[in-house]
């Protein structure tokens, strides 16, 4: 049954997954599952120190492997890592078994929402802002391939979810249509 679809937030670090995602399985009545916690969980250490001392590709095998488990169960909001993009099989399994949206912000409000924190090891070399601006440029093309985007930029969270919210329940319309197409 389509109701049971996971729905997966993705989008570059600081446009809300979390937040978002949370506040979303909380309304919905699903499991919650952030994907940086799990793998942190997973390897028994922060994402600082798996990126230190296991390096990036380890990061992106562990990410890789939780994507395809993740895509196997149901009924779940998944608050996907902004990196998850980069492998286009995790598109792939996460679009198959599930809705996906994209949350966007502008670099700037970006840049102000990750300011404070420090436990993103890709920001962490040199000037936060230029790294951010450079990673979004880079990312763009595969952030703007999903299909189904909200723009968070100047939202408070409750509309944000509001946005979000809609966005499903006009996909579920898309989806059903697209099976009574099939079932005619
Ligand atoms: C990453 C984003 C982070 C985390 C890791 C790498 C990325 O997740 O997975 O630091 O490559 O964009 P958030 O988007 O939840 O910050």
């Amino acid at each position: 049954m389509h109701h049971n679809r996971n729905i997966i937030l993705i989008g570059f670090m600081g446009t809300g997954k979390t937040t978002i995602g949370r506040a979303l399985a909380d309304q919905l009545k699903r499991d919650f599952v952030d994907m940086d916690a799990e793998l942190e969980a997973c390897a028994g250490k922060p994402i600082p120190r798996i990126f230190a001392e296991d390096g990036e590709p380890e990061f992106r095998r562990m990410e890789r492997n939780l994507v395809a488990e993740l895509s196997r169960r149901s009924n779940l909001v998944i608050a996907a890592g902004g990196g998850v993009v980069l492998d286009p099989d995790n598109i792939r399994d996460f679009s198959a078994t599930g809705h996906v949206i994209c949350l966007k912000a502008l670099p700037d409000e970006i840049i102000r929402r990750v300011s404070g924190s420090s436990h993103r090891p890709l920001l962490e070399q040199g000037d936060k802002g230029a790294r951010i601006r450079k990673l979004l440029c880079q990312r763009q093309p595969l952030y703007d391939a999903i299909p189904c985007k909200v723009d968070t930029t100047g939202k408070a969270p409750a509309e944000i979810l509001g946005l979000v919210l809609a966005n499903i329940s006009n996909s579920k319309l898309q989806f059903s249509n697209k099976q009574d197409n099939y079932r005619k």
